[in-house]
């Protein structure tokens, strides 16, 4: 894990929220790498579940709702974590974890039950504490005026099931899909960006008739799993787990979760969910609007069970880059500066690495060389995402695209020069091919697309 972090910091993947004022627990910023990695994610999961299934539309709802959504929710009663506090330090923890043994080995903690923090083994009972953000609408700062930013992007879409259903000539099965900012006042950090406080969410509400909800259950985490091979995360560090009945969420008839294998151990990395009527019934109750689905060929009114694929992005992205991590002893471009180094690989996927193709004059000091360079790259960056670099050895310009996964290194040589070719050097086989300027786009993009 500090490698990943280290490699994030100095490379421009993720960097600390507010660190220039000592950064904040649990708030964490996407740098140039990071933000583009993000996008290639979002864009990966609509071509997936918005252009290629033919019954899901996208939404895009606000993080403020009205204050009873979280009432109808169940999120007010529910979204809890217990919570003890230290009485010696005050510092708080949730319950389970200190129960659980999650912070042996970090700061004073040497067994379970023990304060990270001072060492000290005595808290309070555990308290049950909402991990909703609190907030007012407009400037008056009482109850009634009171909101919460939103824990998870579901909600909007079950409020806007009738206007999807009026505006759209969808029938049920369909599905509303989201991405979008959620907020957790989680008490236990760390882990890097594994729990944070705020982050993009990715979820599908899809409605079916009651009674094919087990069937499309599965269906859909058949689809939420060939999604994260799809992503390029290795099968082996991929598990389902089965949530039993005490731990599933208020709303929940079955959850699966598909968990990787972080450095830190097996976690939950994304979900599916049988959330039964539970939701469409909630609101119609407290918003007194009939949520109900009129279906044609029954001639019935029903409300529809809801099957929900969830992940959050950030934690998407720590699990990709964990997975992508390679270290090479000794190094593999032979460099003299590499050959007692460890040199690092990230393996990212084609879709999903932010910088897919890097120009690179062999030299710097040959202005010829260098025109060239730039006249490459000013034609590829309109295509792709490119990188010009011409600072240090080849060598090491290797290593540095290798570090981040451009996936292509294009060198321009002097043979470039007489024969308008250069070499593109691919990341994982290292194998290199002269390819003519005037076919790079074209090969560029059969390679990045097949
Ligand atoms: N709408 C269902 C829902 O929100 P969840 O299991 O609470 O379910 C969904 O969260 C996903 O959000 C998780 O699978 C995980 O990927 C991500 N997630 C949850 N809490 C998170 C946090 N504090 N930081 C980052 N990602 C988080």
């Amino acid at each position: 894990m500090p490698k990943i972090i280290s490699l994030c910091k100095r490379r421009g993947f993720i960097f600390q929220s507010s660190e220039i004022y000592g950064g904040v627990e649990g708030l964490w910023d996407l740098g140039p790498l990071g933000a583009l990695m993000k996008n290639n994610l979002r864009e990966f999961w609509i071509k997936r579940f918005i252009l290629e299934e033919e019954n899901v539309v996208l939404i895009d709802g606000t993080v403020l709702m009205h204050p009873k959504t979280w009432e109808a929710s169940g999120h007010l009663e529910h979204f809890t974590d217990p919570l003890v506090e230290c009485k010696n330090c005050h510092q708080r923890f949730r319950a389970n974890h200190m129960a659980s043994g999650r912070f042996i080995g970090q700061g004073k903690a040497e067994e379970k039950n023990q304060c990270p923090n001072c060492g000290k083994k005595e808290f309070t009972d555990p308290k049950m504490f909402n991990l909703m953000f609190k907030t007012f609408l407009g400037p008056i700062e009482d109850e009634a005026h009171q909101s919460y930013l939103r824990p998870e992007t579901a909600q909007s879409m079950f409020a806007n099931f009738q206007n999807v259903l009026n505006s759209s000539r969808l029938k049920i099965p369909f599905g509303i899909a989201q991405i979008g900012r959620s907020f957790r006042n989680e008490i236990t950090l760390g882990d890097f960006i594994f729990r944070s406080r705020e982050f993009d969410l990715a979820e599908i509400e899809y409605f079916v008739e009651p009674g094919e909800d087990e069937k499309y259950f599965e269906i859909w985490l058949k689809k939420w799993e060939k999604f994260f091979l799809d992503l390029g995360i290795k099968k082996e560090n991929l598990r389902k787990f089965e949530h039993p009945k005490e731990s599933l969420a208020h709303y929940s008839k079955r959850t699966v979760d598909i968990e990787y294998k972080f450095p830190f151990g097996w976690a939950e990395l994304a979900g599916v969910a049988n959330r039964t009527d539970y939701d469409l019934k909630r609101h119609s109750q407290f918003s007194g609007q009939d949520l109900s689905y009129y279906d044609e060929d029954s001639k019935k009114r029903h409300f529809p069970y809801v099957i929900e694929p969830t992940m959050g992005l950030e934690r998407a992205i720590l699990a990709i880059l964990c997975d992508a991590h390679h270290e090479v002893k000794g190094g593999r471009t032979k460099t003299t500066e590499s050959t007692k180094e460890i040199e690092i690989v990230l393996k990212l996927d084609k879709k999903i690495a932010p910088i897919k193709v890097a120009v690179l004059p062999l030299v710097r000091n040959k202005p010829e060389l260098v025109k060239k360079a730039k006249e490459v790259y000013q034609l590829l960056k309109l295509h792709f995402m490119c990188q010009y670099d011409e600072l240090g050895s080849i060598g090491r310009r290797y290593r540095r695209q290798d570090e981040i996964g451009t996936v292509f290194c294009l060198a321009v040589d002097f043979e470039s020069l007489k024969q308008d070719d250069l070499t593109v050097r691919d990341r994982d086989t290292m194998k290199q091919e002269r390819v003519k300027i005037e076919d790079l786009v074209k090969v560029l993009k059969e390679k990045l697309e097949n």
